[in-house]
């Protein structure tokens, strides 16, 4: 009786998953699939805990299980409160980490089981190994990713790193073949098996080590793929098609993800790993050739022309996050609404430093989602938009990814905010964004620059319009 419910209670939190993730994908039902996959999983922990057996025995160790949901829950909650948007995809990396870390305790576990049963299937060793290979990896990767956001860890690189890399990868294959098709789970190999969760940690470190801390989220979302992975291996391990689900769920997400990630910067994921963006690739493309002079415009002028046009364009970007602009961008946004001005937002699907970023700070500062258009419907939009205003964006309006081939961007696709009548760009200087590169948008004659930090601009920027 009490698994027919388990099993229920399973498939009601696989489908909770399934809706959750589809309500995910529109802003407006989002936080609501984010509740639904959440009471989901809670369903499937609760049911395991009181209605699991292992060889008709129940759970029976309460206190430790629930002394640990307690610490853990509470530090979830209060780091997820704590947590700024621009510090978000630091605690996405920490979080993913420590599923990683909970792939392979799982792993431990089970293989000393295995050992004490002296039963010695190789698949059952197999999956044991991969959830332990796949889940040490990502949590030695995403702790170095989660330092590297958190300015807390350098890049650093050597000479001959990529061939190490190599021969560790092919050391923890090796040892990996050897266990399952040779000597599976005994006392002995219990020693090799912890020497391959030694390597796994180490080639984590190892491979997220040298990569540009400004590719973080990309290597953070494959990353998340490969916790997927390794949970699912537990899926399979327990029989648990709950566990099956969210591991493929979030396997598959995270690797289309990182897809998505790439394809909107125009580079190959080979590129991510081991190329870098900005610096070296920069300066080869003459990051700071001479493009002439640029133009200022005072708060005044710039409220004048944007209260009296028709249509005015919001291009938000990293710099909007990072100065916690996105309520006075809203203010802003209300009043040229109520004069009379059609506002809407230009969405780039990298602006930002995470997938969603500007969709997800907008709608912290509640401004409709129809307000929003995606790039393709912006671009259409520019020509007859009479003012573009650029708060912190640089990259996603550089027309160089369209203009010039010897561009590390060249090919990436943009926000042709230069087809509208006139450009305005707020930013604290002249300084370059992500990819470390001059942006010609800034030097040509429809483009005037209104600098200082987002939320301060904006401040002012909509107590001169009220005087307007
Ligand atoms: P960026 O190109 O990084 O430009 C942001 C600009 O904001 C900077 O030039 C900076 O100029 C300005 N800024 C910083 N603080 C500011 C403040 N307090 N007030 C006003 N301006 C401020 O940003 P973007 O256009 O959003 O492009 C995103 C870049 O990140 C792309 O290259 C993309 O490929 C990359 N990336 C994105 C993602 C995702 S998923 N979103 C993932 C990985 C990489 P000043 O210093 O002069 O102020």
């Amino acid at each position: 009786m009490g698994s027919s419910i388990l099993s229920i209670i399973y498939l009601v939190g696989s489908v909770t998953f399934i809706l959750g993730l589809k309500m995910l994908s529109k802003p407006d039902t989002a936080r609501k699939g984010n509740l639904v996959a959440a009471a989901g999983m809670t369903l499937a922990i609760l049911g395991t805990i009181f209605l699991y057996k292992v060889d008709d025995v129940p759970l029976h160790n309460y206190g430790w299980i629930f002394t640990g949901l307690l610490i853990g829950g509470v530090i979830g909650v209060l780091s997820a409160k704590k947590v700024k948007m621009t510090a978000m995809p630091e605690m996405v990396s920490m979080f993913n980490g420590m599923g990683g870390a909970c792939a392979a305790l799982i792993s431990i576990v089970e293989f000393n089981h295995l050992v004490a049963s002296g039963a010695t299937t190789g698949g059952m060793v197999a999956i044991i190994l991969l959830s332990l290979v796949i889940g040490a990896i990502s949590c030695a990767g995403s702790i170095i990713a989660w330092g590297k956001l958190a300015g807390k860890i350098k890049d650093f690189s050597f000479n001959g790193q990529h061939i190490l890399n190599l021969g560790v990868l092919v050391v923890i294959i090796g040892l990996f073949v050897w266990l399952v098709l040779g000597v599976g789970a005994t006392a002995t190999s219990l020693v090799v098996f912890y020497i391959v969760l030694a390597l796994a940690l180490f080639y984590g470190i190892l491979f997220v080590l040298p990569i540009g801390g400004a590719d973080m989220p990309v290597v953070i979302s494959l990353l998340n793929s490969f916790t997927g992975v390794a949970a699912a291996c537990g899926g399979f391990l327990y029989n648990n098609p709950v566990m099956l689900t969210g591991g493929i769920l979030v396997g598959s997400a995270g690797t289309i993800l990182t897809i998505l990630m790439c394809k909107a910067m125009n580079r190959s994921l080979k590129n991510v790993l081991i190329g870098s963006f900005g610096g070296a690739a920069a300066a080869a493309a003459g990051g700071s050739k001479d493009q002439g002079n640029y133009k200022e415009i005072s708060l005044n002028d710039a409220a004048v022309v944007m209260a009296y046009a028709n249509k005015v364009i919001i291009v938000p970007g990293y710099g909007l996050a990072v100065a916690q602009a996105q309520h006075a961008c809203h203010e802003l946004e209300k009043q040229l609404g109520e004069r009379g001005v059609e506002v809407k937002y230009a969405i780039h699907p990298v602006a930002g430093r995470m997938p969603g970023h500007m969709n997800v700070l907008l709608a912290e500062a509640d401004v409709p989602y129809e307000k929003l258009l995606e790039m393709e419907d912006a671009n259409t939009e520019f020509p007859t938009t009479d003012v573009v205003l650029v708060l912190g964006a640089n990259d996603v309006v550089n027309p160089a990814a369209k203009n010039d081939p010897a561009s590390p961007i060249y090919g990436m696709p943009i926000l042709e905010v230069e087809q509208a009548k006139v450009v305005i760009v707020n930013k604290r200087s002249m300084k370059p964004g992500y990819a470390g590169i001059e942006n010609d948008l800034f030097f040509q004659p429809k483009t005037s620059m209104l600098f200082g930090d987002a939320k301060k601009v904006l401040q002012e920027l909509l107590a001169a319009i009220k005087e307007v």
